[in-house]
């Protein structure tokens, strides 16, 4: 207990155990949110995915820009509660130029994610970070500064200056961050689970980097002093505190010195993007936001990108790996998590690329050790995937 501010706040906070294992009598319920801009695209071809992998009840709901022009709202109450129903919520995206505004009043399509996250109860929010080999030529940072990179950023997400009041008037504006003892607690607990976790797993493991702005920052000064209270319960995990600023820096500087990152909302909406394109791309980053008690919601990090809808060259990847977290950390279902990271990787081996993926800066010779690589669109990229998952 503590005698600062009692006990009040939980003592025991899961890791990631399922909400609900599903009974061998009945399939997975999934709620799939395809969203706006390339979401259905992806999301379409993840349902191709889970149709090879095993048979899953798969329902469609709208969410974002899509539900603003049907029902003039971006989350209705009957998609929240399809959501909380299900076993687990695979989304697409949310967003686009056609709904932006500055007009205060305005429905937002990205008020249908943070509904669901808010609804939902997901305050945790994982972004796995671990260059595929294959792509280590596409990252903008060279080769030897990406070496040995894996890193999970765990980013608080119900909490902070997302979900603090904020106003306009008199032409003043205003946003508020605000975090409890409790909401720090179990996304701190959070993080140094998994970084617990990662090291028993075998992986490099076992440091947590909380990143505030505790020099400036009232929230973040109450950040660092419950995360280092916590720490004497995980004295097998190292800690360390580094600002905000110095973390970005350290970022693109030297990557493979980070394990787990944890950090509150809005540090990491923007340290994981950075992160993200660490791997080449931000078409392959992943995401899981988990609760305490209701299924989680998996997405790819990328979001709508208008400027390719209809293109055909969305890349699926990071939903597939979206879809493989689900699979593992919403459904209980490791070892077909495990088939579908080992397929995504195998065709980044055999040389495919959607286009975001093939950058190769202009007049650099081909690595010879590397295979030709094939540019491919969704579809190609699919068929491909599910090939080497019925291998
Ligand atoms: C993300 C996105 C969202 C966020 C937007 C779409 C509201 O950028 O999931 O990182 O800021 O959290
Ligand atoms: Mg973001």
């Amino acid at each position: 207990m503590n005698e600062e501010y009692g006990d009040a706040y939980p003592v025991e906070v899961q890791w990631w155990r399922p909400r609900r294992v599903t009974a061998a009598d009945r399939r997975p319920r999934i709620a799939a949110l395809p969203g706006d801009g390339i979401g259905p695209e992806v999301v379409a071809a993840a349902r191709r995915l889970l149709d090879a992998l095993g048979e899953f009840d798969v329902t469609e709901h709208l969410v974002g820009g899509c539900s603003i022009d049907e029902h003039g709202t971006a989350l209705t109450d009957e998609v929240l509660d399809a959501c909380a129903a299900a076993d687990a919520v695979l989304l697409g995206a949310v967003g686009g130029p056609k709904w932006e505004s500055t007009d205060p009043d305005a429905p937002r399509p990205e008020q249908g994610l943070l509904g669901l996250r808010k609804g939902l109860g997901l305050y945790a929010n994982l972004r796995p970070v671990r260059p595929s080999v294959a792509l280590a030529h596409a990252s903008p940072l060279r080769e030897d500064r990406i070496r040995g990179t894996d890193l999970l950023v765990v980013r608080e997400l119900t909490g902070g200056i997302y979900f603090g009041d904020r106003g306009r008037a008199d032409g003043e504006a205003h946003d508020t961050c605000v975090y409890t003892v409790e909401e720090i607690d179990r996304i701190a607990r959070t993080g140094f689970e998994a970084a617990r976790s990662r090291a028993e797993g075998g992986a490099k493991g076992g440091k947590v980097t909380s990143v505030d702005k505790a020099n400036v920052l009232e929230t973040s000064r109450l950040w660092r002093e419950t995360v280092e209270r916590l720490a004497s319960d995980y004295g097998d995990v190292e800690l360390e505190h580094v600002l905000v600023d110095n973390a970005a820096m350290q970022l693109v500087s030297a990557p493979a010195r980070f394990d787990v990152i944890l950090t509150e909302n809005m540090f990491g909406d923007i340290l994981s993007d950075e992160a993200a394109m660490l791997t080449g791309s931000l078409g392959m980053l992943p995401s899981a936001s988990l609760g305490e008690d209701r299924p989680g919601l998996f997405e790819p990090v990328h979001g709508s990108a208008p400027d390719i809808v209809g293109t055909g060259m969305a890349n699926p990847l990071a939903t597939f790996l979206s879809v493989a977290l689900m699979l593992r950390y919403g459904l209980d279902r490791p070892g077909d998590a495990e088939r579908v990271e080992a397929a995504v990787e195998a065709v980044l081996e055999r040389g495919l690329r959607t286009p975001d993926l093939s950058w190769v800066e202009p007049g650099r010779p081909p690595m010879s050790d590397l295979p030709a690589e094939v540019e491919v669109g969704t579809e190609e990229m699919t068929d491909a995937v599910i090939e080497e998952l019925q291998r």
